[in-house]
C-alpha cells in the first residue's frame, strides 16, 4: 500500500485523489489517509503530491512509520474523497515544516 505521512498535515492540497483509480482517498479536517485494503500499489497518486508526503510503505520516512497504522484506522472513519479542492488555507506556511502530526484534527 501506499501511505499519506506528516506533510500533509495543514497542508491538504488533494491534488492526490483525482488521479487514484480505485477511489481509496479518505478525508478529515486537515489529512487524507488512503485506505491500505483498497489501494492497489499503481504509485500514480505519490508524484501528483506538491507536498511529497505520500510513500510506498516499504520506503516511508524513518520516524513516520507509525503513519501506516494512522492511514489504516483513519480511512475506516473518515469520508472517501474523490474530487480535488482547495488546499487549507495556510498551505504554504505548513509545507515542509517537520513534526505535524501533533496538529492532527480527527
Ligand atoms: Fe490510489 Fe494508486 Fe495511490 Fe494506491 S497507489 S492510493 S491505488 S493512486
Ligand atoms: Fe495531502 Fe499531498 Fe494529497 S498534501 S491531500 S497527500 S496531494
Amino acid at each position: 500500500t501506499f501511505v499519506v505521512t506528516d506533510n500533509c498535515i495543514r497542508c491538504k492540497y488533494t491534488d492526490c485523489v483525482e488521479v487514484c483509480p480505485v477511489d481509496c482517498f479518505y478525508e478529515g479536517p486537515n489529512f487524507l489517509v488512503i485506505n491500505p485494503d483498497e489501494c492497489i500499489d499503481c504509485a500514480l497518486c505519490e508524484p501528483e503530491c506538491p507536498a511529497n508526503a505520500i510513500f510506498s510503505e516499504d520506503e516511508i520516512p524513518a520516524g513516520q512509520e507509525e503513519f501506516l497504522a494512522i492511514n489504516e484506522e483513519l480511512s475506516g472513519i473518515w469520508p472517501n474523497i474523490t474530487e480535488k479542492k482547495d488546499a487549507l488555507p495556510d498551505h504554504e506556511k505548513w509545507d515542509g515544516v517537520e513534526g505535524k502530526l501533533q496538529y492532527l484534527e480527527r
